[in-house]
């Protein structure tokens, strides 16, 4: 046997928890997979048909590494009208390759080797991935359950050192489907301006929001905007995770730094994602409306169906399209759990510790696939777990 050629710090990084899953269930047959993280609507035609537009009028060359300035125009007017966010498309917003090219960017320019980030748990395991990937060292802070998943900012900033250099925020949060409180993001905001931290917003799920659920950007408050980076996607809101389209929006040096590094990486997204992303930035917003509709619906749904088994307890979500129910009752870990659902169910479920230590104790389950799916998975859930429990 040769030596092996991967790098330490492609080895520090552990397989994603979703794929694994994903991995497995592939094998089976007659399965449900709960596990997807994308919308299951299609791109709206109007977005679909000005790329084809983009294409026929010669959009198929490199564009500016910061994006078309169509592009950022459009964006500009967008972070104004919705998140209350004032930037200069010249120079203090970007185009990426999705919100996970602009979170990857963002750890590269802030974090120093051995510089500590803040990252929620349970949390979106690219973070702690990313932070890796730059050298840096991921320090977990705990999302409360009996706090519908906020976190106590008390406690958050006893985790600060002189280490420290950012906080990662995420609201709608996945895998929970929490909203962070305008209270909450307020309090964080105070303490990342006392102890010179830099908040890394991410922003993904902006617009999947319940009931009289309300997004608030950190950027807007007063002050913040340079002291954030804030990391927006198409993925989410127009069902478009397949184009690779997001953007960022921070101080111009911030930005400058970061499309430098985007020029050695990915030069900057698809031209023609760009386009078809200025159609969906300025078009109508029915679609998304109809989509969210339709989401609040499904949640609704696994709320009453999950309600319903004994041993399971769930915080209602009130934004993005994942619940993330207590299992704990069932005295197993959250990975043996979800492979007797998958083994006694054929249902594709990811474990809590996929998102993170303060995950365990918990599944999360994607109700983006239909209700006919849905309602099927939900009802050999209960089956399966009525065998577990007598
Ligand atoms: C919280 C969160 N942030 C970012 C992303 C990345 O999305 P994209 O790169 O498609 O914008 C995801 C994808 O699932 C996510 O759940």
């Amino acid at each position: 046997m040769g030596t092996s050629f991967v790098s330490e710090r492609a080895m520090k990084i552990p397989e994603s928890g979703v794929r694994v899953m994903f991995r497995i269930a592939q094998r089976l047959k007659d399965v449900v997979n709960l596990s997807l993280g994308e919308p299951d609507f299609e791109t709206p035609p109007y977005i679909v048909a000005a790329a084809v537009r983009a294409m026929k009028e010669g959009y198929t060359h490199y564009t500016p590494n910061a994006g078309l300035i169509e592009f950022r125009e459009a964006a500009a007017e967008k972070l104004s009208r919705e998140n209350k966010i004032h930037a200069d498309p010249e120079t203090e917003i970007m185009a990426t390759v999705g919100s996970m090219g602009a979170l990857s960017l963002a750890m590269l320019t802030v974090v120093n080797p051995g510089e500590e980030v803040l990252v929620p748990s349970p949390g979106f395991a690219s973070y702690e991935a990313q932070v890796l990937m730059a050298g840096g060292r991921p320090v977990s802070y705990r999302l409360i359950e009996e706090k519908e998943f906020q976190p106590d900012v008390e406690e958050l900033s006893r985790l600060v050192t002189s280490r420290t250099k950012a906080i990662l925020l995420n609201s709608p949060s996945n895998p929970t489907g929490s909203v962070l409180s305008e209270r909450t993001i307020k309090e964080i905001a105070e303490l990342a301006v006392e102890q010179n931290l830099i908040i890394i917003s991410d922003e993904a799920y902006e617009r999947i929001l319940y009931d009289d659920a309300q997004h608030l950007s950190v950027a807007s408050l007063p002050g913040m905007k340079d002291l954030t980076i804030s990391v927006f996607s198409l993925s989410k809101t127009y069902a478009m995770t397949g184009w690779r389209i997001g953007y960022a929006v921070s101080s111009r040096e911030i930005i400058s730094e970061m499309t430098k590094l985007q020029e050695h990486l990915a030069a900057h997204p698809s031209s023609i994602s760009q386009m078809a992303a200025v159609a969906a930035l300025t078009g109508p917003d029915d679609y998304v409306e109809t989509m969210v509709k339709e989401y609040a619906e499904r949640r609704n749904l696994v709320m009453r169906e999950l309600s319903r088994v004994p041993g399971l307890r769930c915080v209602k979500p009130m934004g993005a399209f994942y619940v993330f129910p207590n299992i704990s009752d069932f005295g197993v870990s959250s990975r043996d759990f979800a492979m007797h659902l998958l083994k006694e169910a054929k249902v594709v479920v990811v474990p809590g510790t996929a998102f993170g230590r303060f995950g365990e104790g918990h599944i999360r389950i994607s109700y983006s696939v239909s209700e006919e799916n849905l309602l099927k998975a939900l009802s050999r859930i209960g089956e399966a777990l009525e065998r577990v429990s007598t």
